[in-house]
């Protein structure tokens, strides 16, 4: 028996519940000549802003034990360009495409969806709400502000909208709730884990913003917390993100209550891995004789 890894998550079709995360893979059509990648769940974009970004000063990126820090300021080349050449590789590929999207204000994210709903073959918008608003606090540590984009671009958007959410909060459910009343047709947990780490030869910091993002093996059983508690509270689907290098780790997110997950510091490890978690899964559904990947979520047994 060939399971069946199909899913629906906010009404689109996905193939298998195996998408890339954002900002690890590109665009997501350079790697076309290393990986299949017509065998992805789903491709999520790098996060593209209204104008370009040149992103943070060298070094961005450091190693730590299990895991790694970054620091890259989402450099992209801004909306108007990604619609012209990028997002035309992309639709080639035949997989449903999200494409993530952050600003500094209510209008940037508006003003860069509007621009993207022109386009077709766009399956989904995921917010990146783990960005700095205009006085350099993350958007969705203010409920407020966060509301206001998701309602804002929830008016302009003809696709399910996404947030992907920090990990960084008190209590992940209400963040998670707050995202499902304002209108949101999904929730992504969890964004990287703040963090920092210190050359102690040179006695600087390793990343030139001194402070970054944590993700890799370390996280994962943070963020399958953070899933498994915003799937007691909220009705919408969950994509479950952190720490993912094996199909193992993935069952273990859709177990947890997440409904897709999406692999990212181990496809910069090696983009071949996003094919064996897919693989995985398959042999360990198969093992355990279940015949869709729909009855493992949210199945996790506590009693
Ligand atoms: C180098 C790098 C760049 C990233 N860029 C983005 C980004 O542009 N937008 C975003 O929402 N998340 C970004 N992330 C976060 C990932 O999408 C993901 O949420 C996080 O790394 C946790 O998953 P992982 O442990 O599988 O990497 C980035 C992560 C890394 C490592």
């Amino acid at each position: 028996m060939i399971p069946n890894l199909s899913v629906n998550f906010a009404g689109i079709k996905l193939k298998n519940p195996v998408l890339t995360a954002s900002g690890t893979f590109g665009y997501g059509y350079e790697l076309a000549d290393l990986i299949p990648l017509e065998k992805l769940g789903g491709i999520v974009t790098k996060t593209i802003t209204l104008e370009p970004r040149a992103g943070n000063l060298q070094p961005r990126i450091a190693e730590v034990a299990s895991g790694m820090l970054n620091t890259i300021g989402l450099q992209n080349i801004g909306v108007k360009a990604f619609v012209e050449e990028p997002l035309e590789k992309l639709n080639k590929i035949g997989v449903p495409v999200v494409v993530s999207v952050a600003g500094a204000a209510v209008s940037e994210y508006v003003e860069t969806v509007k621009i993207l709903g022109r386009q077709n073959g766009i399956s989904a918008i995921e917010l990146n709400l783990s960005c700095p608003n205009l006085k350099k606090k993350i958007i969705c540590h203010d409920l407020l502000l966060m509301q206001d984009v998701i309602r804002g671009v929830k008016k302009v958007s003809k696709v399910p909208v996404i947030a992907k959410l920090s990990p960084l909060v008190t209590d992940i459910s209400e963040l998670a709730l707050t995202a499902q009343n304002a209108g949101a047709d999904g929730v992504t947990l969890a964004n990287t884990y703040p963090a920092m780490a210190i050359d102690i030869r040179t006695f600087k910091p390793k990343l030139s913003t001194v402070k970054g993002g944590m993700s890799g093996a370390c996280v994962k059983p943070m963020s399958v917390r953070c899933v498994y508690d915003a799937y007691q509270s909220v009705k919408i689907p969950i994509i479950g993100c952190g720490g993912i290098m094996t199909g193992e780790d993935a069952v273990e997110f859709i177990l947890a209550g997440a409904t897709v997950v999406s692999v990212g510091s181990s496809s910069l490890v090696s983009p071949g891995n996003l094919i064996k978690v897919i693989d995985e899964i398959e042999s360990i559904l198969r093992g355990k004789n279940i015949k869709s990947i729909r009855e493992v979520i949210g199945s996790v047994n506590t009693v």
